[in-house]
């Protein structure tokens, strides 16, 4: 476990954060369908390569997380994407969840599936050469919602997920995220976003799960999409670090933020804000929209603008790494 504490603390050392090139292969084909560019297996390829291949990302990047897609692929030259991270001296990731699925009994509410061979997936990540793990709960606010069935299914299976990275020998990134879906004000997206991290570490404790060797990866407290609110920075600082400490135990190696669908610019902002606090954690961000979303639109497929979605990720590196030292 000593070294787990250590690659955690590693994920979340100062002026670093996770960068989520995660997507399933669904998700990135639409994604690229949406910038014009053929959803293939070869461009889903490129695009991460474009990514990961960026100048200089080691200086605000301390881990990526890839689908089990991207593990399995090379970038050119030859080193699987795991091993071209490792060699630039940034943590290999590897999503180890197979989505969210219906959750009997309750309609609109999900749990998250994947704990059915985990075991296995994990000893072979383990070989590749991942370092950590990512698994995402996902949870709607809305009438009733997240009630407490959906809330204590996906709290155990994170925590049955916990247990077997560590068994494996890699650190968990647990994600509960509170989806910004919706017209529930910020106070609401505070309420349900405590009760989910309540369950959580309920579940972790009972799991026994050594929180020095977990990174969790929460959602910022925000007002919902379609409620019409927009919150400033300090009051998304004020409102997410109060629901942290309210149920987040300080033995937690690090939290990493979700973007969760924000503006990019409005998630360094809020990261800002909420960096700009004492907390007894360390804090940084784990985004995959916010940071991918401009370099994505910056290359659109085209060789020839490989550089400029380079810069674009680049630019957004730096501005959420200078935003964790506000
Ligand atoms: P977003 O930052 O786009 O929400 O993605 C982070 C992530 O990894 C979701 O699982």
């Amino acid at each position: 476990m000593a070294d787990l504490a250590a690659t955690a603390a590693a994920m979340v050392r100062p002026g670093k954060g996770i960068l989520a090139a995660d997507e399933s292969v669904s998700t990135m084909s639409a994604r690229l369908e949406r910038a014009g560019v053929a959803p293939t297996e070869e461009n889903r390829r490129a695009y991460r390569e474009m990514l990961v291949t960026t100048p200089g990302l080691a200086g605000g990047v301390s881990g990526v997380i890839l689908c089990d897609e991207t593990f399995r692929q090379r970038v050119t030259g030859a080193a699987t994407f795991p091993q071209a991270l490792a060699a630039r001296g940034i943590l290999p990731g590897i999503k180890v969840d197979t989505g969210a699925r219906p959750l009997a009994g309750r309609p609109g509410e999900t749990v998250t599936e994947g704990l059915d061979g985990l075991r296995e997936r994990l000893a072979e990540y383990a070989r590749l050469g991942a370092a950590f793990a990512k698994w995402r709960a996902v949870l709607r606010i809305g009438a009733g919602r997240p009630s407490p069935q959906a809330l204590r299914a996906n709290a155990h299976a994170l925590a049955r997920y916990a247990g077997a990275c560590h068994e494996a020998g890699l650190v968990p990134i647990v994600e509960p995220e509170v989806l910004m879906d919706g017209s529930h004000s910020l106070r609401e997206c505070a309420e349900a976003t405590e009760r989910a991290l309540r369950a959580v570490f309920a579940e972790l404790a009972e799991f026994e799960i050594g929180l020095d060797a977990v990174v969790l990866k929460p959602n910022m407290v925000v007002p919902g999409g379609d409620s019409g609110q927009v919150a400033a920075p300090d009051e998304v600082a004020g409102a997410t670090l109060a629901t942290l400490r309210a149920a987040v135990p300080e033995a937690v190696a690090g939290i990493a933020f979700l973007s969760g669908g924000q503006g990019a610019a409005q998630a360094t902002a809020n990261l800002a804000a909420i960096c700009a606090r004492p907390a007894p954690w360390p804090l940084t961000f784990s985004f995959g929209r916010a940071l991918v979303d401009p370099a994505l639109a910056a290359w659109r497929g085209e060789a020839a603008r490989l550089a400029d979605g380079q810069r674009a990720l680049a630019h957004r590196v730096a501005r959420n790494a200078a935003a964790l030292a506000a």
